[in-house]
């Protein structure tokens, strides 16, 4: 399947590579295709969050990431050459039917801790907030480490759902609020 393409105005604030300074060497950022969904599936397989809690396996994962493909969701890899080492699946107005939606990021396990996360999530955020002012995710409430990057990006907690994915499991409402320019000056000084 040929992925569609981004609209006009997309296609001009996504270059092929980002220009962010973690990345000027190694890493870039793209859309994701059918060839990715391969090795994305086993990030996701290998993940010991959604293996050991979430019971998910590779052939559900990558069916997962094929409905990532369909219409109303975006998703990006993050790659080191060809290699792919994370990816963020989001949809501009999953939630509530009117604000952005980051349904699942992760990075190669080997790859955590070089800000490709962090740049996922803006990249992710950067297209979200062209079409709303808010962005929701949701966060396993013993995944502290993940919690921890969403914080720092200025996410903050609004709900708390019980049992809602898996029973035992609490799954934290996080949400992001589209700062303004002054804001925005603020965190990157
Ligand atoms: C959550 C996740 C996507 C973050 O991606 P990442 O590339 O590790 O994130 P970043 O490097 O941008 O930021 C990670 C932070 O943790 C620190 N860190 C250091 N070593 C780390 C490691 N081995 N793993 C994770 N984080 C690490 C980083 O220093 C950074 O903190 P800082 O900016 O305050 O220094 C990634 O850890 C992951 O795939 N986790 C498993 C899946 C998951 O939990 N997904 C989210 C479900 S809601």
């Amino acid at each position: 399947m040929t992925p569609a393409p981004h609209p006009p105005a997309l296609r001009n604030i996504l270059p092929d590579c980002r220009d962010k300074a973690f990345m000027e060497t190694r890493f870039c950022i793209r859309a994701m295709d059918e060839t990715h969904i391969p090795t994305c599936a086993r990030i996701i397989a290998e993940t010991e969050l959604w293996r050991a809690h979430y019971g998910i396996t590779y052939p559900t994962a990558e069916a997962l990431l094929r409905e990532g493909q369909k219409e109303g969701n975006r998703s990006y890899v993050a790659l080191e050459g060809s290699a792919v080492v994370g990816f963020v699946w989001f949809s501009l107005r999953a939630a509530f039917h009117r604000s952005g939606y980051i349904r699942l990021i992760a990075v190669k396990d080997d790859h955590r801790g070089q800000g490709i996360g962090t740049a996922l999530l803006r990249e992710a955020e950067t297209l979200i907030f062209a079409h709303s002012d808010h962005v929701f995710l949701l966060v396993s409430d013993f995944n502290h480490a993940a919690q921890a990057v969403y914080r720092r990006l200025g996410y903050m907690q609004v709900g708390a759902i019980p049992d809602y994915v898996i029973p035992g499991i609490t799954e934290l409402v996080l949400c992001k609020r589209r700062s303004s320019s002054k804001d925005e000056q603020a965190t990157h000084r």
